[in-house]
């Protein structure tokens, strides 16, 4: 399995903060973190503003349209794609986004290692590589232990939010997300029914006539379930 690095040397990314921009690939290191390496946001951001988070961003057209639209809001993506972690990165300091970072790194061990418990307002998994084969089931992100993870890192009524254009893997989502004691479905579409998004594969998928699945679960308050 492919290991994504972080690189030596690279600086954070800081566009628009009045940095001097670099697009070089983050390194964990260098966000600020508490103790136990799990990401400060109020820190990362300088307010305390809801966080949303995206893993696999890809060429991050969602990312960067949310981030232009909500300025009340700050966003996090994650890409262990140099070529898209780049290409977003110089997209977003071209429009001098405060409220957007980037990662590069693998979006499972970011959620488990650097992130805090209840740090996050709304997770977006949009599209996360299918992976077909049998012998590579077990690389999927979205499995039982990360919907564990998930509603560690969601705050009480925060959300998951999935999309799919792969029935199995739609099928896979809709039963790891069921069976977490701490989610119930909030929304569920199929096909024509599934409201237009905005990601760069979604747009794609839709020209070439597949279907289109989309889930959002309800992290229910803690202590409730
Ligand atoms: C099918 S694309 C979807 C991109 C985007 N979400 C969209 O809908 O346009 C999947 C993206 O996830 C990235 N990716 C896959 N596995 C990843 C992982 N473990 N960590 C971070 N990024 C990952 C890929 O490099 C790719 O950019």
């Amino acid at each position: 399995m492919r290991t994504p690095s972080c690189g030596t040397g690279a600086r954070p990314y800081l566009a628009g903060m009045g940095a001097p921009v670099d697009t070089s690939p983050v390194i964990l290191e260098q966000i600020p973190q508490t103790q136990d390496r799990r990401f400060a946001f109020t820190d990362v951001f300088g307010n305390d503003k809801p966080v949303e988070l995206e893993l696999g961003i890809g060429k991050g057209r969602f990312l960067i349209q949310s981030a232009e639209a909500h300025p009340e809001r700050n966003w996090v993506g994650v890409e262990w794609a140099s070529r898209y972690y780049r290409m977003v990165a110089e997209r977003a300091a071209k429009r001098g986004l405060h409220n957007l970072r980037v990662l590069r790194d693998d979006a499972g061990k970011v959620v488990r290692d650097n992130v805090g418990d209840a740090a996050v307002d709304v997770l977006h998994v949009y599209f996360p590589d299918p992976w077909p084969k049998a012998r590579h089931l077990k690389r999927r992100l979205v499995q039982a232990p990360f919907a564990r993870e998930a509603a560690r890192i969601l705050k009480d009524g925060g959300s998951v939010q999935l999309a799919t254009d792969h029935e199995d893997y739609a099928v896979q989502m809709e039963e790891v997300f069921n069976a977490d004691p701490d989610f119930e479905q909030t929304f569920r579409a199929v096909g024509d029914e599934a409201p237009e998004g905005v990601t760069n594969w979604e747009v794609k998928f839709r020209r070439e006539g597949r279907t289109i699945h989309k889930f959002e679960y309800r992290r229910k308050p803690r202590g409730s379930a």
